[in-house]
């Protein structure tokens, strides 16, 4: 893409959608409120949109029952085309998404298309999932009768995402929806609805059928989400966020057994044993730790390193973050974009000065950066204590702590010292020891000489206080399905 100028920010912005999406239409607010959204790069508001009311949102689950039946019906191969234009549309306009997703949430334009090209895979993926729905058919045990399943979608669906991926956590919840017969609202994060908004305008283009997909916008996210979860024509919730959050939404689940799915906070370990390849330890440990700006909830939360190569791995990484280049994403070049908002720069700073004042070593970085906008410098810690917060915290930020081990078992001892479990990393070339340090390890999803796992075919999710479901792969679609059991007499 060439440099973003005024006048693009403006047409992306004039073109998007500000409104409520309900049943196929563009909505005000019921109460005619409005809601700002905020340029985390220069904290100026770019726009107002809807911010709807507990009323829209269950007008909004009014519109997904009323054409579920009818949407169960549809021929697959008919959802996964839907699917599948969308795919085609989301890539031909790569751009402009890329560009809005930068300006709400601030990413580099880079990162931010890498992102469509991402949530694509999702559309994409569930598209040719749509006609692989089976069942079974096995003769009882006894021969007596004959033994039969069929999966059915499980009915409307609310599905909660988060900021810091705004439109590929909407895609990997949406694509198997669609693609199993489900309608939904979707509820998108208060910081970046544009990119959500985008995307339903782009489904409805795509030919989705009115009423299946809504898009509830809202500074109030347990205004709108609660009258939901407490009514009985809700079927199944999906949420992408913190684990506090998730749980509270567990809380509320109870009450009506809502089936869940929930991807929530992580705290991964970055493991590099003595053999490792160093050079791949680097390389890969700088997309585990900055991808995102390190927003993500797989980024490497803390380096544990073999004590023979800490020193040079320390070294090394440094000099790659002290190379990036901070700027406002839309700007050429930019590597890091500002952190979502003020409170994440805060508690970005509040864990790194806690790491300091426990003895730890700033080896760059460790500081905010100019006097606009949320960023903070990319950061490199050594000497790290072992009770520094930023050791169990999620740090959700572009800071990197290396701490040491001296022995295969202290290193997995460090690594599963979390009440979370979503993903680790792991560089060995040690063929043995890459099986043994992967058994061990308390975690959903694990890089092994990798430092990234995220892909659309490949099941995302954690175990423990990470969560549970997952999201991609074969398994993504099981989540809106549910199985109904035959017994056949003959
Ligand atoms: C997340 O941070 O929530 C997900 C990141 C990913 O899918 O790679």
């Amino acid at each position: 893409m060439a440099s973003v100028t005024a006048a693009d920010e403006k047409r992306v912005l004039d073109a998007a959608p500000h409104q409520l999406w309900i049943g196929g239409e563009w909505r005000d607010a019921s109460n005619g409120a409005t809601l700002g959204i905020e340029d985390p790069s220069t904290e100026e508001t770019l726009c107002t949109i809807a911010d709807g009311t507990p009323d829209d949102a269950v007008a909004a689950l009014d519109a997904a029952c009323d054409v579920q039946d009818e949407w169960a019906q549809t021929p697959p191969r008919d959802r996964g085309e839907i699917l599948r234009r969308t795919f085609e549309l989301m890539n031909e306009r790569a751009d402009d998404l890329a560009l809005l997703m930068t300006l709400e949430m601030g990413k580099p334009i880079a990162e931010s298309k890498s992102e469509i090209v991402y949530a694509s895979e999702f559309i994409r993926w569930f598209s040719e999932q749509a006609v692989r729905i089976d069942g079974r058919y096995s003769v009882n045990p006894n021969g007596s009768g004959r033994l039969l399943t069929m999966k059915q979608p499980i009915g409307p669906c609310l599905l909660i995402t988060p900021w810091n991926f705004p439109t590929a956590m909407g895609t990997r919840k949406i694509g198997p929806a669609v693609a199993a017969g489900c309608t939904m609202v979707v509820k998108p994060a208060q910081q970046t609805p544009l990119s959500m908004l985008a995307l339903a305008a782009i489904m409805k283009e795509a030919g989705l059928p009115d009423g299946v997909l809504n898009v509830i916008t809202s500074s109030k996210a347990s205004s709108v989400t609660e009258p939901l979860m407490d009514d009985p024509r809700l079927r199944k919730m999906s949420f992408t966020g913190s684990t506090p959050i998730g749980k509270m939404l567990m809380e509320q689940a109870s009450k009506r057994l809502i089936k869940c799915s929930m991807e929530l906070g992580g705290n991964a370990p970055f493991l590099v044993f003595d053999d490792a390849d160093l050079d791949a330890a680097v390389e890969q440990g700088v997309i585990a730790k900055m991808r995102n700006i390190g927003e993500s909830c797989v980024a490497a939360n803390r380096f544990h390193v073999h004590e023979s190569v800490a020193d040079e791995f320390a070294a090394r990484l440094t000099e790659k973050l002290a190379a990036m280049k901070v700027a406002r994403g839309t700007e050429d070049g930019s590597q890091v974009g500002p952190l979502i908002d003020g409170k994440q720069r805060d508690k970005v700073a509040e864990l790194v000065d806690d790491a300091v004042g426990k003895g730890a070593k700033v080896m760059t970085g460790g500081e905010r950066v100019g006097d606009k906008g949320y960023f903070y410098a990319p950061t490199v810690l050594s000497d790290i204590s072992p009770d520094a917060e930023l050791l169990r915290e999620e740090i959700f930020g572009p800071v990197a702590p290396v701490a040491t081990f001296s022995t295969e078992d202290e290193a997995i001892a460090a690594a599963n010292s979390t009440e979370f479990g979503l993903v680790a990393y792991v560089f060995t070339r040690d063929i043995k020891r890459a099986f043994r340090v992967t058994e061990a390890l308390d975690v959903g999803m694990l890089g092994l000489n990798r430092g990234l796992v995220s892909n659309a075919a490949a099941p995302f999710g954690g175990i423990k206080e990470s969560g549970f479901g997952k999201e991609g792969g074969p398994e993504g679609i099981e989540e809106y399905l549910s199985t109904k059991y035959v017994a056949v007499d003959l």
